[in-house]
């Protein structure tokens, strides 16, 4: 494979695409524009829906583009070889222009042609979609990599491959996969496909391999699979996604076939360039030299316990310093949250290795200075990335201190431990078991989180007063109100639109009262369509369930709301939905509490409707 700089991948890919008749387009900001669902772009795509969805583009039908990403799911496997929060994602993009046989074709061309990656063939392997009761299998893809392989000639594999992914057509380079992994879709409805996955083979050709690292990873584990490319062993490593969205969902896993056939690409930056360099580790590339010498300066030789810390430092100054580019500062809620989070696990870690002085500071300057050719808003908000950063490390600096003392006072750490250095020093519940872990410490998860709830039954009761009426009351005309609130956002959703979020919400016995985001009066033709549909969900019967889960994945699932808990590291989300055909009518993040089931609460009735601010409507509304 050629060794390229990043900057040289970035120009590789757009040129190209370019050459292929693409227009190449800027990466969107990190905060999403358009798009209240998710907090932070995940993926490529997330700027482009609407011209997936029809809208003509400004730059033609087939566009191309390095779109900088977070990703927060997989925070806790950063520190391996190839988990990072935040990346830079290359794709090309056909909005109903050419579909499977162009894309895979220039997907191995510009993998494998000598004028471009120059990856050996004998290390790319491509999974596909294998088809089910809805979707068929994807022949068409499976055609298109059967010519595309047949024109470079592989050595065939020796079989120590699991048999129930690999064999068909005697095909030994393309491997289905079922919905799980080959298929691709970003919310419950939207665009969606089949997907087409490559990936390399850091061990190079199975014949002459000794399968290092699954048999590494299977006396580790103790898990007797076999190797396929999608195992976790880490041998294979995904480098390309390329999504066929040819379907809509409709919700409730029903599709539909979409007018335009779309292509939808991803391609890891930072995972191939590790291997054009020569690397199994994407922290060896020259992306984060500068930040790992400056941590390394101090520490001289690491360990590989170093290592990892030194890694998830890296990893997330980074992603603090394009977050912080694009406007964001660390907060108690939604991305402000995230990055406030992200932000202080570095620090913490730097403070666990010792570092000293202005470590983070130079991590940052070095970050800014380098990305600064492909991402000129770095330079332009220097002085912004800076004071945020550097506020938040000063801020959290003087309590983690104490914290830490704290900490080692103790010879056992309790849950309730836990909770208090949380409470009192800001120090998150995953540092607290990281470091009680590292002294040889178990620590009670359940215990803390009953301390979390009880500390928070209290400061509700405490807010009591400000609220009368409000959540701390749970007398049973309330509840229903409460429920009939999350139906009146659902509906006022789906009659306003998606801009509709809750401004604020206020219940008394007497009446609801709901404050929400639209700039113009109600017709009484939406007040009365509304009314329809909250009445029409309270006669479904539909069913009130509630669960914890982490913020992110909450945002996954499409939850909507503030995240009411100011701290910690799970939400409670409650949904309502259909239990014949599990379609979800509302997802909130709420502390409740709620009925069991909506026809519980009686006929509803909006009362009035009227402005509070510019912007925000008011409904006030009644259950009987
Ligand atoms: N949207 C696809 C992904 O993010 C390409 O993997």
């Amino acid at each position: 494979m050629k060794r390229l700089t990043a900057q040289q991948l970035r120009e590789a890919f757009l040129g190209f695409f370019e050459s292929k008749g693409h227009t190449v387009i800027p990466s969107s900001p990190l905060v999403p524009q358009n798009d209240p669902t998710v907090l932070f772009t995940t993926a490529g795509m997330h700027p482009l829906v609407p011209y997936l969805l029809g809208e003509n583009h400004p730059g033609g039908k087939r566009v191309v583009d390095v779109q900088k990403c977070i990703r927060t799911t997989d925070i806790d496997d950063v520190g391996d070889n190839r988990h990072l929060t935040f990346f830079e994602m290359l794709g090309n993009w056909s909005f109903g222009d050419y579909f499977k046989a162009e894309a895979i074709t220039w997907c191995f061309e510009f993998l494998t042609s000598k004028d471009w990656l120059d990856l050996d063939p004998n290390q790319l392997y491509v999974s596909v979609f294998s088809g089910d009761s809805e979707v068929p299998r994807d022949q068409e893809a499976i055609d298109a990599w059967q010519k595309a392989f047949s024109t470079h000639p592989t050595k065939p594999i020796k079989a120590e491959f699991s048999e129930e992914v690999h064999t068909f057509g005697g095909v030994k380079r393309i491997f289905p996969y079922n919905r799980d992994k080959n298929w691709w879709q970003a919310g419950d409805k939207g665009p969606a496909g089949p997907d087409t996955e490559m990936f390399i083979d850091t061990e190079g050709d199975l014949l002459e391999n000794m399968r290092v690292k699954h048999e590494h990873w299977s006396k580790q584990t103790g898990n007797t699979e076999k190797c396929h490319i999608n195992c976790d062993c880490g041998r294979f490593i995904e480098v390309w996604n390329n999504v066929f969205m040819q379907y809509n969902g409709l919700g409730g896993g029903k599709y539909e076939v979409l007018a335009q056939k779309n292509v939808d690409t991803g391609m890891g930056l930072e995972r191939v360039l590790t291997f054009s360099q020569g690397q199994n580790n994407v922290f060896d590339t020259e992306l984060f030299k500068s930040a790992f010498n400056v941590i390394f300066d101090q520490l001289g030789e690491a360990t590989n316990l170093q290592e990892g810390k030194a890694r998830i430092i890296v990893d997330h100054l980074r992603a603090a310093t394009f977050m912080a580019a694009d406007g964001v500062s660390p907060s108690n809620k939604e991305r402000g949250y995230i990055m406030r989070r992200i932000l202080r696990r570095a620090i913490v870690h730097g403070k666990i290795l010792g570092l000293k002085g202005d470590w983070v500071e130079k991590i940052v300057l070095g970050y800014i200075l380098e990305y600064s050719k492909a991402y000129p808003e770095l330079e332009q908000n220097r002085r912004n990335i800076l004071n945020v950063i550097l506020e938040e490390e000063q801020k959290f600096g003087k309590t983690l201190e104490a914290g830490l003392k704290e900490f080692r006072k103790y010879k056992e750490v309790s849950g309730k431990d836990a909770f208090n250095l949380f409470q009192s020093f800001g120090i998150p519940w995953e540092i607290t078991k990281e470091l009680a872990l590292q002294s040889g410490m178990d620590v009670d998860k359940e215990e803390f989180e009953a301390e979390f709830k009880k500390h928070q039954e209290l400061s509700r009761t405490a807010s009591a007063g400000t609220f009368k009426g409000g959540l701390a009351d749970h007398s049973e005309i309330v509840v229903k109100m409460h429920t009939a609130t999350h139906l009146l956002q659902a509906a006022l959703r789906k009659v306003l639109g998606e801009h509709v979020f809750q401004k604020g919400s206020n219940i008394t016995p007497e009446r609801l009262r709901f404050d929400f985001t639209h700039t113009e009066k109600m017709s009484a033709e939406q007040i009365s369509e509304v009314e329809k549909i909250v009445n029409e969900n309270i006669a479904r019967d539909l069913k009130v369930k509630r669960e914890i889960m982490s913020p992110e994945e909450a945002r996954e699932l499409g939850a909507i709301g503030l995240f009411g808990e100011k701290y910690g590291d799970t939400v409670s989300i409650y949904t309502i939905f259909d239990p014949s055909n599990k379609e979800i009518i509302s997802r909130e993040f709420c502390g409740g509490p709620h009925v069991e089931q909506t026809s519980d609460i009686g006929k509803f009735k909006i009362l009035k409707e009227e402005a509070v601010s510019a912007g925000v409507r008011r409904i006030k509304a009644v259950v009987e």
